[in-house]
């Protein structure tokens, strides 16, 4: 008899909505990771996961027992050493955890602002990175920023870090595996991922794919870490074929077996697939007239932040449990300026999942006297803002 597992639609940016067969995938008779068997398992993981964005010859993948934060923690202390400087892009809340990390490594960086909702000002940042006394070294920044659905033009950073002779680090967590990715084309040197969003596998992997040759030099440096050391990770499991220490062994099977769904669906196809949740979603608020953020022509299509009602009625946690109890689960804001609510349309779901989601949505409103209507405006703005500091 096949096990089925009670479907949960997760609208959350992560960890996603996964397959029966993702989930069944952690099944699996007790192994050591240790033997050789589990080794080609996580070689043949770690290949797949560097082809999501790059080519195995030059680029590879590393991963770490951890959540996505531990990506992102593990480049920044691993890479940047005394007497480098790093630019961080914060533009929202996950640049600014990258400000955090910076402080608690006591790394030498300075912060270029930006507003979550608006198209990073790119002349601006080149100026800082040409009229930085010191040389900037690294460039720290969020591809999709996940707050906001607000993407950041990589590419054209990338460009502007070639020319500057800059290392680009790119926290691709929310992105990776839905909106292609080419980090030699884009001049990405180290980028962080995760196995619980877009790949729809379940969480316990932090990923790292980073140029192969820089993954190879030998430190000079003390580490700032331990654990989460990215070079020596690289280099233990290239000797051995083994992970230094215990790794999350059944995420790894769950995280093979989405892999193969990811291939069979095709990244690009994975992400019409979620486009069209996400018009599905934009043509129901609008109908209901919750205006969102961001402009269309920037944003991820991924996840959505949504103004909260204006009912008297109205409190977010009774709307999660009212649409919890049914199967839906929805996402806080995390916006300090607006008071928002969050949909995510990543994972195994259809955007006949959300059109259910927005049936749900409406029957909550009403009965909490929230009278529908026509859209008054989205919040939208391409005007390029930002103050460098
Ligand atoms: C862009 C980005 N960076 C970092 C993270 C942190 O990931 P985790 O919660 O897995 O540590 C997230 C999570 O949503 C994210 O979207």
């Amino acid at each position: 008899m096949m096990l089925t597992v009670r479907r949960n639609i997760l609208l959350t940016p992560g960890p996603a909505t996964t397959t029966d067969s993702v989930k069944l995938a952690q099944v699996v008779p007790d192994i050591c990771p240790r033997e050789q068997e589990f080794g080609r398992l996580m070689e043949s993981v770690c290949t797949d996961l560097t082809h999501i964005v790059a080519d195995s010859g030059s680029y590879s993948a590393v991963v770490f027992g951890g959540s996505g934060t531990s990506a992102v923690e593990s480049i920044l202390s691993s890479v940047v050493h005394a007497g480098d400087l790093l630019l961080i892009v914060n533009n929202g809340a996950y640049g600014r955890r990258m400000c955090e990390m910076a402080e608690a490594y006591d790394l030498d960086s300075i912060v270029f602002h930006s507003p979550p909702h608006v198209a990073l000002d790119l002349t601006a940042l080149e100026s800082t990175l040409r009229s930085s006394r010191r040389k900037i070294t690294h460039l720290a920044v969020v591809h999709h920023e996940t707050t906001t659905g607000l993407l950041n033009d990589i590419a054209a950073i990338g460009e502007l870090c070639r020319r500057e002779s800059v290392c680009l680090i790119v926290d691709a967590i929310s992105s990776f595996a839905a909106i292609p990715i080419d980090m030699r084309q884009m001049g990405i040197q180290y980028l962080a991922a995760s196995s619980n969003k877009n790949v729809q596998g379940i969480p316990g992997l932090s990923i790292v794919v980073a140029e192969t040759e820089l993954l190879e030099n030998k430190r000079q440096h003390k580490p700032r870490n331990y654990y989460l050391n990215l070079y020596d990770q690289y280099r233990f499991f290239l000797e051995t074929r083994q992970s230094r220490f215990t790794p999350p062994v059944q995420a790894l099977y769950a995280l093979r077996q989405a892999i193969d769904e990811l291939k069979r669906e095709g990244i690009e196809q994975r992400y019409l697939r979620y486009q069209k949740s996400w018009q599905t979603l934009i043509d129901g608020i609008t109908r209901l007239g919750l205006p969102y953020i961001g402009s269309d022509r920037l944003h991820s299509k991924l996840v959505t932040s949504i103004f909260e009602p204006e009912a008297p009625g109205y409190s977010f946690q009774e709307m999660h449990d009212y649409l919890h109890s049914r199967g839906f689960t929805i996402y806080p804001g995390k916006l300090d300026q607006f008071r928002t609510f969050r949909i995510a349309n990543i994972g195994d779901i259809t955007s006949d999942d959300m059109q259910s989601f927005l049936n749900l949505l409406e029957a909550y409103l009403r009965q909490i006297g929230f009278i529908p209507g026509a859209l008054k405006g989205v919040i939208a703005s391409n005007t390029r803002s930002s103050e460098a500091k």
